[in-house]
């Protein structure tokens, strides 16, 4: 058995909305246990509003829980985490827009990153920001570029570069392709997958596009309702789902070559 690198066991999470009469509570995650083992890949789906976010952002330490235990590299994870820890578990997110401040040059904006945490002495920042480029496969000269003209690949290929500037262990990408075309996402995964193989990163990877999802990860934990239904190697669970609910999401994928051929993992769970 491989060794974990990240167990979650029992998450529990809660949201309290609205006031008096309209108050009400949700259970967003309902004892969500899963593993990720060094240098795997871990897909989480399930659709929309089914926990996805909030695991990765209880994971990540932006979100409280109310029961449940985290354990990563084999020590307690506190919900204040320290500087450590907070650096080696970084985020990816969906809107490469959203997430890159467009006055500064990607130079800058990976500089910050590396002086705050003291990655390396002031006199390498430089080197360190080219080596982030070679990584993440994007010319140096896109240093001194701001996000404004970039497409939304090279977009989401700085902020993966500006999360592995700390060293991280584990990548959490929650939707980090799916805002981007179908040719753009082909590259930020095979990038991905190039990172796991070269620097042995952990990767829990969000998407609801099962087609995705079946390239790069190891295995597949799939979420319903705040629940974990099934957590298995990948190529199993969508050769031989065993949970009625993975087979419905699964089966329900329409494929492109007509109905009457196999339905598994050719779509995407958006919109249904
Ligand atoms: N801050 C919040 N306040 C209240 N409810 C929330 C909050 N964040 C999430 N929720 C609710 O918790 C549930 C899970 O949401 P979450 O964002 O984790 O789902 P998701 O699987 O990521 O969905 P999507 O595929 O649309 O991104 C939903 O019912 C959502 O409305
Ligand atoms: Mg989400």
């Amino acid at each position: 058995m491989t060794e974990a690198l990240l167990t979650a066991e029992d998450m529990v999470v809660r949201f309290h909305t609205g006031h008096g009469k309209s108050a009400s509570t949700i259970t967003a995650l309902n004892k969500v246990s899963l593993e990720v083992a060094r240098g795997e890949v871990l897909g989480l789906v399930g659709e929309s509003g089914s926990g996805k976010s909030t695991m990765a952002r209880v994971i990540s330490g932006l979100q409280s829980y109310t029961e449940g235990s985290l354990r990563f590299a084999g020590q307690p994870l506190d919900l204040k985490r320290n500087k450590k820890d907070r650096r080696a578990i970084q985020m990816v997110f969906q809107d490469p827009y959203a997430s890159l401040d467009p006055r500064m040059t990607v130079r800058q904006t990976i500089s910050e990153v590396l002086r705050v945490h003291a990655i390396v002495p002031p006199g390498e920042v430089g080197k360190r920001c080219e080596e982030l480029m070679d990584l993440v496969q994007l010319p140096t000269r896109i240093l001194d570029s701001r996000p404004g003209g970039m497409s939304g690949g090279q977009r989401q290929r700085i902020a993966i570069a500006r999360a592995l500037a700390v060293n991280p262990e584990l990548l959490v990408a929650d939707e980090a392709v799916s805002a981007l075309d179908v040719s753009v996402q082909a590259g930020v995964v095979n990038l991905l997958s190039d990172l796991r193989a070269e620097l042995g990163l952990s990767i829990l990877f969000i998407a609801h596009d099962l087609a995705v999802v079946r390239t790069l990860c190891d295995r597949v934990a799939v979420i319903y309702h705040g629940d974990i239904v099934e957590q298995r190697n990948c190529l199993d669970l969508f050769d031989d789902p065993h949970d009625d609910y993975t087979k419905r999401l699964l089966g329900a994928v329409p494929r492109l070559d007509g109905p009457r051929a196999s339905s598994l993992g050719q779509g995407s769970l958006r919109g249904r």
